[in-house]
């Protein structure tokens, strides 16, 4: 197996010469360091520029593709610092459209695809958006896949929604899928086209379940931008609900560092869930917010609850945890750099609350943006 694996460096007729078991537990030993060239799609989005950001940290001469194609959830400004990489390539496109994946694949080593459509409220009134770009935009990055075997790792951002809602305890990666909204059915049928593209193709597959991300350059429909920023607006906080449902709060560094353990140390074919062990009620994260504004719960506005709303989402994470991956940011002191990430960048959350967003506001919260 060892020597397998050490031929494994190489990639592409070695994998699949290799017997189904043992690809099962196959290990690419990609390092993040010595990485040459990388395909993010939905690089302009909250995770995956955080991702890109940390990257460039990481290894300043990677050279990094960014395949985006700029959804009303994208923001350039995220990237702004990245105009004169040279080593920084921004690709518009589709995921969708297999004919602008195939320029990108042959120059790339390894695909970490986060590109999607990603609230929940969204996918409630245009579930349509969900399926096309969720399931069928993966299902063409996964098609290229097979076309292009220079590619020596694809990973699979999937979502702890997969799961569903569990009252106690903690879901595996083994434990069954049971998603409620259009979003995380859309991802589970994505996350299991990933998987059967292992298994039925022998392509080289990762996936990985995140918990609730917070942190700088998330979109302002998100419940704790949303909050944060209405309450230095001076606006109500549309609570849905009780404020009782659970979220795993993951900082979005951390969530990161997680992804590229993932991509060094983890197996082909397996699924990791990233979970961060700090469960918060909504109400409780809430009155943190109000707390550090030194507001009272007056400008809440309790409104109808969500459809399908998922009381808690709950992961174990021991998985990831035995590849030497933990959670450094707690949620004190990440939601204290998110609020002053918040408080000093104005400009940036502005101009996206004057624009598509207030439409949506209305539509979701029956009420103008007030
Ligand atoms: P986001 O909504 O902030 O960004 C999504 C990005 O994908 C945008 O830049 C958008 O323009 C791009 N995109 C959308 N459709 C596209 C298409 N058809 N072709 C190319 N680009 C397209 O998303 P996020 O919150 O950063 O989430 C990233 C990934 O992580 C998603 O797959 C999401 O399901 C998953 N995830 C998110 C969280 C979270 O808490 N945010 C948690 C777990 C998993
Ligand atoms: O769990 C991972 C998922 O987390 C990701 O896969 C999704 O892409 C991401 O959007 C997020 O989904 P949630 O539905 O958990 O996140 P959201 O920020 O929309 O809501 C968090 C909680 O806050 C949820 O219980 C609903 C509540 N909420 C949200 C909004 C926007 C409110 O009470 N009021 C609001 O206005």
């Amino acid at each position: 197996m060892s020597a397998l694996v050490e031929n494994a460096v190489g990639f592409s007729g070695q994998f699949l010469s290799i017997d189904y078991e043992q690809r099962k537990n196959y290990h690419i030993f990609m390092k993040i360091e010595e990485l040459k060239s990388v395909l993010i799609t939905g690089g302009y989005g909250f995770i995956g520029s955080n991702f890109i950001r940390l990257l460039r940290e990481k290894n300043p001469s990677v050279k990094i593709y960014n395949f985006d194609k700029l959804t009303y959830a994208a923001n350039i400004e995220n990237l702004k610092d990245f105009e004169n990489d040279s080593n920084y390539t921004f690709i518009r496109g589709d995921i969708k459209d297999g004919s602008m994946l195939d320029i990108i694949f042959p120059k790339v080593e390894l695909v970490v695809h986060f590109a999607a459509e990603t609230h929940v409220d969204r996918s409630i009134h245009n579930p349509g958006e969900f399926v096309l770009t969720d399931v069928y935009g993966t299902f063409s990055l996964l098609e290229k896949m097979k076309q292009h075997k220079n590619v020596k790792l694809f990973i699979h951002i999937s979502t702890d929604e997969v799961y569903g809602s569990i009252k106690k305890g903690s879901f595996t990666e083994d434990s069954p899928m049971n998603p409620s909204s259009p979003y995380s059915a859309s991802k589970t049928g994505a996350d299991r086209l990933a998987y059967s593209y292992f298994k039925t193709y022998e392509l080289p597959i990762i996936i990985v379940r995140p918990s609730n991300n917070y942190g700088p350059y998330q979109h302002v429909e998100k419940f704790i931008p949303l909050f944060i920023t209405n309450v230095i607006e001076e606006r109500s906080l549309p609570l849905y609900g009780t404020g009782e449902n659970i979220r795993d709060w993951l900082f979005v560094e951390d969530n990161c560092k997680a992804i590229m353990t993932v991509i060094e140390k983890g197996k082909t074919g397996e699924a990791y869930n990233i979970g961060a062990s700090q469960e918060k009620k909504n109400i409780e994260v809430v009155d943190m917010i109000l707390n550090y504004f030194n507001k009272s719960r007056d400008i809440l506005d309790f409104v109808d609850d969500r459809r399908a709303h998922d009381f808690r989402y709950s992961l174990n994470w021991d998985k990831i945890g035995k590849l030497g991956w933990k959670p450094e940011v707690n949620f004190d002191e990440g939601l204290k750099r998110t609020i002053e990430w918040y408080i000093n960048n104005r400009n940036w959350w502005e101009k996206v609350k004057k624009g598509e967003f207030s439409n949506f506001y209305q539509k979701n919260y029956k009420k103008e943006l007030q």
